[in-house]
């Protein structure tokens, strides 16, 4: 697996193409990968390499699943697109089994075909229940591409630069994290005061105090992984029932199963009023969604353009795939699974942890953590240049990460065996090691993935 990442001919020649003709966001070196199979890719010179983003946090049962190859077959010659003016007996197979895993009345689900555009309904949701506009967001949340849901994305870097009048303003990005790593005081029990304090503050003083939603993730994944206590996350249960808003979050990055539980807000005994989902219970296709309880729904029929339609949500195949998918899940009990394995993982990160003084603070739960990397434990720096590195030498390791700022995530599908996920921590170590030794590697990183997003001058 480990290898000195020079490429063939034709594989540079695919990637100077790329360059070309793409237009997309690259990490350096470009690899053109060509299969994947369980956790694992292969580029186009055969090199293999553990998927340790499983996709886009999409692959849940890791790449080319048997049981999914069968539901994709069978669907491809049967039946894959319609009218979504009219139904199909995979999307409301889906739809009865997901609301079998949410609490109380959330068992409605309008589809979408992005996790941005089902934050979008959301919002949507929101307004037309509610009657008011405001939509108070988390700092270092993040909801979305599209212009809406972009509006209430606050995780820095050049994501907002030049959008101007096209972010909406009936929002405010004003729910203070429990971010406990780089608070201003050191007892996480006082910051929670504090931060809720501060967001009831913000709330009154920013928004129009027409509250319709208080929306975020309830782990804060590209934010920084930021885990709240059960204390602050009931706290902004409490602001939303006080401001008569309601409570949305999305589980984009943490459903299904991937913390340990098949919710992420199940670890902290707070239920939301509508949950938005994609990504993990996509199986990397387009079946994203937003869940509510039948009154939302009834109150916002018929309003802000509601149910939301759109030409391919619930369409049969991506429905199809997401049920083979959830069933297994299920049957697998990989919430278990999550649970177990990642108690491990956290133990051996934490080891890493202890050897390397790069690494600040892992964060996470079950099979997903995240390496906040700094330039001393002291002054918690972020050092997102040392991230790349990282980045890199994993890619010699055999490691295919997916690193955005200072943050390294280690997001493996849910099927990698107990060994291979030592194996993968393993070749963390090394990479980390190589990264520290400060070697030159004569490819310039300033051009890769988010070190570039970040420094847009334009
Ligand atoms: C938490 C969260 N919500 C929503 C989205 C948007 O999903 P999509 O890219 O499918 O629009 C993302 C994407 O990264 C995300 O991380």
């Amino acid at each position: 697996m480990p290898h000195d990442l020079t490429f063939s001919n034709s594989h540079q020649d695919l990637a100077a193409r790329d360059e070309d003709y793409v237009l997309g966001w690259r990490f350096e070196p470009r690899i053109i990968f060509e299969r994947g199979e369980g956790t694992q890719l292969f580029d186009v010179d055969g090199n293999a390499y553990y998927d340790m983003s499983s996709g886009m946090m999409s692959l849940t049962l890791g790449h080319a699943h048997p049981e999914l190859v069968d539901t994709i077959k069978s669907m491809a010659d049967r039946f894959t697109h319609q009218s979504s003016w009219y139904s199909n007996p995979w999307v409301i197979e889906f739809a009865e089994l997901l609301a079998t895993t949410l609490p109380g009345e959330l068992k409605m689900t309008n589809f979408a075909v992005t996790g941005s555009e089902a934050n979008e309904i959301a919002m949507r949701m929101a307004l037309g229940a509610t009657g008011r506009f405001d939509i108070c967001s988390m700092v270092r949340g993040l909801h979305g591409g599209s212009l809406a849901a972009e509006s209430v994305t606050s995780v820095g870097g050049a994501r907002r630069r030049g959008l101007g009048p096209l972010t909406m303003p009936a929002r405010s990005n004003c729910i203070v994290p429990a971010f406990y790593y780089r608070a201003p005081v050191d007892d996480p029990d006082q910051w929670d005061e504090i931060s809720l304090r501060m967001t009831e503050e913000l709330i009154e003083y920013t928004t129009s105090q027409e509250v319709a939603a208080l929306m975020l993730e309830p782990i804060a994944v590209p934010g920084g992984m930021i885990v709240p206590s059960e204390r602050w996350l009931r706290g902004i249960r409490e602001i939303a029932d006080k401001w008569d808003a309601l409570l949305v979050f999305d589980e984009c990055q943490l459903a299904p199963a991937r913390t340990g539980k098949f919710w992420a807000f199940e670890h902290f005994g707070v239920v939301p009023d509508i949950v938005t989902f994609g990504k993990g219970l996509t199986a990397g296709f387009a079946n994203c969604g937003t869940v509510t309880t039948p009154e939302i729904a009834e109150k916002s029929r018929g309003t802000k353009g509601l149910p939301w339609a759109g030409t391919y949500p619930q369409d049969p195949l991506p429905c199809a795939v997401g049920l083979t998918q959830l069933q297994i899940v299920l049957r697998d009990n990989l919430v278990e699974k999550a649970a177990t394995e990642g108690e491990f993982v956290g133990k051996r990160l934490r080891e890493v942890q202890d050897k390397h003084d790069c690494v600040g603070d892992v964060r996470g739960k079950g099979l997903y953590r995240m390496l906040d990397i700094v330039t001393d434990r002291e002054s918690k720096a972020p050092d997102a240049e040392m991230a790349e590195r990282i980045r890199y030498h994993a890619l010699e390791e055999g490691l295919l990460l997916i690193v955005v700022k200072n943050y390294v995530r280690f997001c493996p599908p849910l099927i990698a065996s107990h060994e291979e996920l030592d194996d993968m921590v393993g070749r963390l170590d090394a990479a980390i090691a190589k990264a520290e030794l400060g070697l030159d590697i004569g490819t310039d990183l300033s051009a890769s993935g988010s070190l570039a997003t970040n420094n847009i001058t334009r």
